[in-house]
């Protein structure tokens, strides 16, 4: 199926894999999807692995993505990383506002539109996420948390800014919970952002940015969710740690 926009699949390995690990990981990787052109393919290793994957992944159609960093760009901030040290490392895209960091790290809209614009300050492309909860979608707020999370983090963001910048749709009750939303859920959520893309930026803004959906992403589901008009990708957490599962869904993602 050919799609308006390039689709965009990241995996997201949280706090997994030793340098050993995401070396094995990355080397089967290479293999299953050294010749897939039709999407987008990020990876997105703990810190301490970046160094390694960088340099595994030369010269091959993978790119990097971290899975956090600083709104500062230097300084007395101890435990943090800015911008500048993941570019060493040839990183191009990196996650923010993960509803994990949202929930453990408390971290707010405000500061998730900080670290966006700290981010393309230096040529990064931000993965903003965003996402209900489950008592939120049955009190029927699902529209009203993911305007205020939207108009929120991407705030101060140019036109420009926003097409280079990545939405993902992630409901916090299908993360990590084997729990999917349905294809008709996903898809309404992603019409809901592109057209609130519509109102804080423009209409070629909504039309060229791409909206990812994360939540229990898997082979089996990957083909029907990537065909919604308004799904342009994945963030994918547990099964992107397997480079079969992993390849697998990128492969049902483009045929
Ligand atoms: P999951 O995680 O695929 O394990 O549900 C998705 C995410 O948190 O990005």
């Amino acid at each position: 199926m050919k799609k308006e926009r390039k689709l965009i699949i990241a995996g997201n390995w949280k706090m997994n894999k030793t340098v050993a690990e995401a070396l094995d990981l990355v080397r089967g990787l290479r293999i299953e999807l050294g010749h897939i052109k039709e999407a987008d393919i990020v990876i997105c290793p703990p810190f301490t692995a970046l160094p390694a994957v960088s340099q595994a992944i030369m010269n091959s159609t993978l790119r990097l993505g971290a899975q956090n960093m600083s709104e500062n760009n230097f300084g007395a901030y101890t435990g943090e990383i800015a911008a500048g040290m993941l570019k060493e490392f040839l990183v191009r895209y990196v996650i923010l506002g993960h509803s994990e960091r949202r929930q453990y790290q408390k971290e707010t809209d405000a500061l998730i539109s900080k670290k966006a614009l700290a981010a393309h300050a230096a040529a990064l492309k931000p993965i903003v996420c965003v996402g209900e909860l489950l008592s939120e979608r049955e009190a029927g707020q699902t529209e009203t948390v993911l305007r205020a999370q939207l108009s929120g983090s991407l705030a101060g963001l140019t036109p420009g800014q926003m097409e280079e910048t990545i939405v993902a749709y992630e409901p916090v009750w299908a993360i990590g919970t084997g729990k999917t939303a349905t294809a008709a859920q996903a898809q309404e959520a992603h019409a809901f952002i592109r057209g609130q893309l519509r109102k804080l930026f423009n209409d070629a803004v909504a039309r060229r940015a791409r909206i990812q959906y994360g939540g229990s992403v898997k082979p089996s589901n990957a083909r029907e969710l990537m065909g919604q008009e308004d799904v342009d990708g994945a963030l994918v957490g547990g099964a992107s740690l397997d480079d079969r599962s992993f390849s697998d869904i990128i492969r049902n993602s483009v045929s």
